[in-house]
């Protein structure tokens, strides 16, 4: 296993000159607790979880993934979190003990930690989310023997409940906040998923989770870089207006250091394209600023002289080193290189203009992305964390991850509040990939505390992480929280009216009058939002108490208007296609329903006599509905949510009932993939083809992208990388040109539409064909016509097709299917190529659900051509949801799956091979199987 620690050293932030820093990050730490009478060997960076993991106190660490999270964990592991550990490092060699100052620099300390350097008290720190620093100077003067560092990390879990019972702390209506499992997590600064989620488990991790540096200084001059913030904009930018794409860019470099500077310091930038290798800028600023511990400079480069980055799909991923250096007279004080690129990204909530409206677009205001001055339709998901354990996240796993992300055609993440502030090899590999990061601040399902020392920690906390991650092209937006105006603010409302004034200010203080300065002081290039899930704001003026002024409500009830995004949940499955239920908004940043993760990546965590819907382990793993607290055996909140996933299966698809009950199990796991997959496919495609509608509808992001565990959740990869249904069905239906059936169940009409997010107009044919299930052709095509020609502009949508389903001239509508096949011809945004791109899609629509279906037995072939690497699969009949299976030990996907096969047809297929720790043999555990086979055989 690769270790993030050995990942980060390559990426220390900044070179560092004229002093001595010596690199903690490394085996040789013991992790000990007094009471508990356990002391192990421990590592930086790294949790408690993990090092007793790898000293086998709870498992066995050659099982590393089953482990921390086999079977009720969960559960059984709340002594851990509910102790006190100590972190000893071994006496620290390399120290000059003479130094004028020393200082210990911790980029991350999860969460309550008591600091001792040789034996003495250094300081204390409570956010998870903070760098650190502290003076050791006099400490390492008085040090008697050997120096070490101890790090004292107090129970989060107790700390939290201290707060909440301490008089002097605030409290809320009863019922509103969101409880998990541990209570009080609205009052710490630590990743809010780690007391449990409606996806996840609750493990509460400590440790020293970032790397420690110890920087010594012989004085003026030696400066250690601690962070930078590079900003890139158009010159004028403000972070709410549509940036002027003709302005000069502004190159603006901060870095924050400590040691000391001398008085006047000069500084070079240079500025040099990563493919070419071809300097476009290199100068030497004579005036910096000067401010704390911060220097700053500016260059200007011509508006049109850098390549731009664009996110996937829309053109190139241009990407620049920009070298920074703090010199005074010849000498280098500090260096960094920071990889970036050039582009604007905007959330345009401007009110609709006379312009718009005449283009046939309600009224009401924008709320859409627009990159490079171009509007675009955003595809993805929601990145939650990718695990319980964030130094277990290796840079190959979120490789893995985030390439499929890119063959998933999605172009956007929304990553999360509240997990935890990405890493940046995570937004490098964004970079890299083209993939929008719109990123949040951790903070969600609560509302929380407003006074001074909370709001001073946030602050803090805030400016570290802007200026982190400001510098990388992916980043796209800031959110103040997750769902706190849509959700949290209206159940306020609900539990007390008479204090909801008072707690609409207190979430105004802190998301607007708090985290907004700091975000626009740190940033020109971003947009900021206060919470995910909003109206838009009614004004922004810098100079008011409350600089934006949110629209909340106001006016969204007025027929036709259309003024914000949406999340949307809707857990009876009864009206699950029924698209007229769906939102009708500008964007939709969540969306979805849970389904079981495959008998795989079951087995890696669960033991095969729990493998039934009914066991208490598979039902204690799923956490929707969640306890609702620490209560370890709440079976009434989970089994309501196993009983919609089960309902909705019922309800459509033909009901596994097969004598094995692994094969059982497995049967059912994919049948509640193949609801989700299609629930998520209705909506998708009815958002898309919103762009063309009045709401001009710009986004669709599903929860949620992948999973931190092996649970029953919104997931559309699990937690090893294996794709479900619904990835695939997403890959599919995100392509940019699309052909989608609308069938309104109450009238019967069913209208089908080709919709397109190419920025110009794209020209092809549509083929629809009317079989029965045995692949027979119906006769005169139930009255359709055969082929058509149709064109579909720009990010619009076009349509092709209208009948009235109950007047087509069908026999028997439960032995009936209308496949729909387009080929297209037009341009990718940005392209190089003159020659158009063709592009092809399959659909399929039929009149009856798939449980109702007389389905013949496909006899579906299976050939492998080992020399070419491909797969080829074949029906006798019409194969519905033809599933390509591989085993364990393998991490990738086919380039297809879950598709409709006609007989005749011969798909051929490569996997792409991720990972392998089979050796190959995995070649041999593929197998083929389609809708049929649900309820027949083993
Ligand atoms: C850990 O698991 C491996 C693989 O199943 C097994 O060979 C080994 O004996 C186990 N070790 C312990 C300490 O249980
Ligand atoms: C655990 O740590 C906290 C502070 O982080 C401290 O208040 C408490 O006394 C400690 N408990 C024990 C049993 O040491
Ligand atoms: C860009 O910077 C990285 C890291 O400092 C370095 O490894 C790479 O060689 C640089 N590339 C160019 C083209 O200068
Ligand atoms: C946008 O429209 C709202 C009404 O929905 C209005 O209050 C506001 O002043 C308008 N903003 C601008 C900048 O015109
Ligand atoms: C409408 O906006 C005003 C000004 O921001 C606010 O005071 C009021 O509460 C809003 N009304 C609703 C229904 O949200
Ligand atoms: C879960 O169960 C608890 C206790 O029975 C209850 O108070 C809580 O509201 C439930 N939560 C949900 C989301 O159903």
């Amino acid at each position: 296993m690769r270790l993030w620690h050995q990942l980060l050293l390559a990426l220390i932030p900044g070179t560092t000159l004229g002093q001595t820093v010596l690199d903690l990050n490394s085996d040789g730490w013991t992790v000990s607790s007094k009471a508990l009478n356990i002391s192990v060997p421990g590592r930086v960076p790294s949790q408690v979880h993990l090092d007793l993991l790898a000293a086998n106190v709870i498992g066995n660490a050659t099982l590393p993934y089953v482990v921390c999270y086999h079977g009720l964990n969960d559960f059984n592991l709340r002594w851990v979190a509910d102790s006190n550990w100590t972190y000893t490092s071994k006496p620290i060699e390399g120290l000059k003990p003479k130094s004028k100052s020393s200082w210990l620099v911790f980029n991350g300390l999860d969460t309550f930690a008591t600091i001792k350097f040789c034996d003495q008290f250094i300081g204390t720190t409570d956010n998870q989310f903070r760098q650190y620093t502290f003076d050791i100077s006099d400490a390492l003067k008085h040090c008697k023997g050997s120096p070490t560092i101890s790090l004292e990390f107090g129970s989060a879990t107790k700390i939290a409940n201290d707060i909440a019972a301490d008089p002097k702390s605030q409290t809320w209506p009863a019922g509103v906040q969101g409880i998990f499992e541990f209570p009080n997590r609205w009052f710490i600064r630590k990743e809010q998923s780690d007391f449990g989620w409606d996806w996840g488990p609750a493990f509460s991790p400590a440790g020293p989770w970032q790397n420690i540096y110890i920087a010594q200084f012989e004085g003026e001059g030696d400066a250690y870089v601690l962070n930078t913030d590079i900003d890139i904009y158009r010159k004028g930018q403000i972070n709410h207006l549509a940036p002027d794409q003709t302005q000069p860019w502004i190159v603006n470099a901060s870095i924050d250091y400590l040691g000391s500077l001398p008085k006047n310091p000069s500084m070079a930038i240079e500025i040099k394209e990563l493919e070419s290798g071809k300097l476009l800028k290199s100068e030497s600023i004579d005036k910096v600023v000067l401010s704390g511990n911060t220097v700053i400079g500016t260059v200007i480069v011509d508006a049109d002289a850098p390549n731009l980055w664009w996110p996937a799909g829309m053109g190139k991923q241009s990407l620049y080193n920009i070298t920074v250096k703090v010199q005074s007279k010849d000498r280098d004080l500090a260096s960094v290189t920071k990889r970036s690129g050039f582009r604007t990204i905007f959330l345009n909530r401007s009110n609709i203009t006379e312009e718009q409206l005449a283009q046939g677009i309600a009224p009401g205001a924008n709320w859409h992305f627009e990159v490079n001055g171009r509007e675009f339709y955003a595809k993805g998901s929601n990145l939650i964390p990718p695990d319980a354990f964030w130094p277990r996240v290796t840079e190959a796993k979120m490789q893995r991850l985030f390439d499929a992300v890119v063959a998933g055609n999605q172009n956007m993440l929304r990553v999360w509040a509240s997990g935890s502030y990405l890493p940046d090899f995570m937004y490098d590999l964004a970079d890299e990939r083209g993939i929008l990061l719109w990123s949040e601040f951790q903070f969600s399902d609560a509302l929380y505390p407003t006074d001074q020392p909370f709001l001073d920690n946030v602050a803090a906390e805030v400016v570290y992480n802007v200026r982190r991650v400001n510098h990388h092209p992916s980043l796209a937006l800031w959110a103040g929280g997750n769902e706190l105006e849509s959700l949290m603010l209206p159940m306020a409302k609900d539990a007390d009216p008479e204090s909801y004034p008072a707690l609409v200010g207190d979430y105004e203080h802190l998301f607007i009058s708090l985290i907004l300065p700091l975000v626009y002081e740190n940033s020109r290039s971003i947009s900021y939002m206060p919470s995910s899930t909003n109206n838009g704001f009614l004004e922004v003026d810098l100079s008011a108490p409350v600089p934006m002024t949110e629209r909340y409500d106001n006016g969204t009830d007025a027929k036709g208007h259309y003024y914000g995004d949406a999340d949307f949940y809707n857990y009876d499955s009864s009206t699950a296609f029924d698209f007229s239920g769906y939102p009708v908004n500008r964007f939709t940043n969540e969306f979805g329903y849970h389904s079981m993760p495959s008998l795989q990546t079951w087995r890696q965590a669960v033991d095969d006599e729990d493998l039934d819907f009914n066991s208490s382990t598979i039902l204690l793993r799923n956490h929707h509905y969640p306890a609702g607290g620490p209560d370890t055996h709440n079976f009434k909140n989970t089994t309501k949510g196993m009983d919609e996933m089960t309902t909705a299966v019922k309800r459509y698809y033909p009901a596994p009932s097969k004598a094995d009950p692994i094969g059982n199990f497995s049967a059912w796991c994919h049948a509640t993939q193949l609801f989700q997959a299609d629930m998520y496919k209705s909506e998708i495609q009815f958002y898309r083809r919103g762009s063309g509608m009045p709401e001009r509808q710009l986004g669709a992001l599903y929860w949620q992208l992948e999973d931190i565990w092996q649970a029953p959740t919104w997931a559309g990869i699990e937690y090893d990388g294996r794709w479900k249904v619904l990835h695939y069905t997403a890959r599919d239906i995100f392509k940019p040109i699309i052909v989608s059936p609308f069938m309104d169940t109450k009238t019967g009409v069913l209208s089908v539409y080709v919709t397109s997010d190419l920025w110009e107009v794209a020209h092809g044919t549509v083929n629809l064909t009317w079989t029965d299930l045995s692949g027979t052709p119906i006769t005169d095509n139930a009255g359709t016509p055969m082929t058509s020609q149709f064109s579909v502009g720009a990010l619009n949508t076009t349509r092709i097709y209208e009948t009235n389903v109950t007047n087509l001239p069908l026999d028997n509508p439960q032995d009936a299917i209308l496949v729909m096949d387009i080929t297209a011809q037009g341009h990718l945004p940005n392209a190089e190529s003159k020659t158009p791109t063709t592009f092809t899609h399959r659909n399929q629509f039929t009149p009856a659900f798939a449980k109702d279906l007389e389905l013949r037995d496909p006899q579906l072939k299976l050939s492998h051509d080992s020399q070419a690497g491909t797969f080829t699969v074949e029906a006798s009949a019409v194969s519905l949801y033809t599933w390509l299976d591989y085993p364990a030990g393998v991490v990738g996907y086919f380039e297809d799956n879950a598709f409709t096969l006609l007989p005749g047809e011969k798909r051929t297929l490569r996997f792409v091979v991720q990972k392998d720790e089979t050796g190959g043999k995995w070649v041999d555990g593929v197998s083929v199987r389609s809708l049929w086979d649900q309820t027949t055989g083993v």
